[in-house]
C-alpha cells in the first residue's frame, strides 16, 4: 500500500491590523529582528522605492539599525546609520510598514539615528531619497549629491538605476557641529 504524506499546508500570514494606541519602541536591531526587516525593505525595493538587500547582507549589517518595534516584537519600522568618516554618515534602509504609515514611527527612526549619530560624535547625516519632504520637515534640507565622497557610492553599483538615478540628497547637521556635545 502507498503511503502518501501530504505537505503541511502552507498558509500565509495575515498580521493582525496595526493598534495606533500600542506603545512602539524604537531600539537597537537585534539579529532576530532582521527577518522581519528583510520583507520591510524587500517590498518597497519592488516598487523601485529604496534599494533591495538579501537576508545575508542585513543579518551581516544589523548593529547599523535601529527597529520601531511593538511589545510582541513586531517590526513595523526601520532604519539604519552607515558611518563613512569620523564626521559623515547616513541614513541607510528607512522603512515602515505601511499598515503603520502616518503615526510618526519614520520621524521617530530618524530623530534616533540623528541621537545614535550626535553620540558618536558625527556631524553630518544625509540620506538619499525620493520622500524628500519627509526629510525636509524633520529639518534636512536639499544638498548636491557631489558634496559627498566617492565611498559613498559602493552601493550604487549593484543598484538597477545606476545611470537613472532619481534619488535626492538631503542633509542635517547634527547638535555635536557646534560643538554642543
Ligand atoms: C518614508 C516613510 C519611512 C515614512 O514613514 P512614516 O512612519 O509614515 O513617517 P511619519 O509618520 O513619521 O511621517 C509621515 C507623515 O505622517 C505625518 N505624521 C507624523 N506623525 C503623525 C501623527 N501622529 N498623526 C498623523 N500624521 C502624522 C507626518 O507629517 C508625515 O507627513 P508627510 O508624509 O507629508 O511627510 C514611509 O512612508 C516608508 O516606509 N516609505 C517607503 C520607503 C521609503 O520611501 N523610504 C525612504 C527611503 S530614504
Amino acid at each position: 500500500m502507498l503511503i502518501q504524506i501530504a505537505p503541511p499546508a502552507v498558509e500565509a500570514v495575515v498580521l493582525p491590523p496595526v493598534d495606533p494606541a500600542a506603545p512602539v519602541m524604537i531600539r537597537p536591531a537585534r539579529i532576530a529582528d532582521m527577518l522581519q526587516v528583510e520583507p520591510l525593505i524587500n517590498d518597497f525595493a519592488a516598487q523601485n522605492l529604496m534599494l533591495p538587500k538579501t537576508r545575508e547582507i542585513l543579518v551581516r549589517q544589523f548593529r547599523e539599525f535601529v527597529v520601531a518595534a511593538d511589545d510582541r516584537g513586531r517590526v513595523l519600522g526601520c532604519g539604519g546609520l552607515r558611518i563613512f568618516s569620523p564626521t559623515l554618515a547616513e541614513i541607510i534602509s528607512l522603512a515602515v510598514d505601511p499598515a503603520a504609515h502616518g503615526l510618526g514611527l519614520g520621524g521617530r527612526v530618524v530623530e534616533r539615528l540623528m541621537e545614535d549619530a550626535e553620540t558618536l560624535g558625527i556631524t553630518t547625516v544625509f540620506a538619499l531619497t525620493l520622500r524628500d519632504g519627509f526629510f525636509h520637515r524633520l529639518g534636512f534640507h536639499t544638498v548636491s549629491k557631489e558634496m559627498f565622497p566617492a565611498k559613498v557610492w559602493a552601493d550604487c553599483r549593484n543598484c538597477p538605476k545606476l545611470h537613472a538615478c532619481d534619488e535626492i540628497a538631503v542633509m542635517r547637521e547634527t547638535a555635536a557641529a557646534g560643538g554642543l556635545s
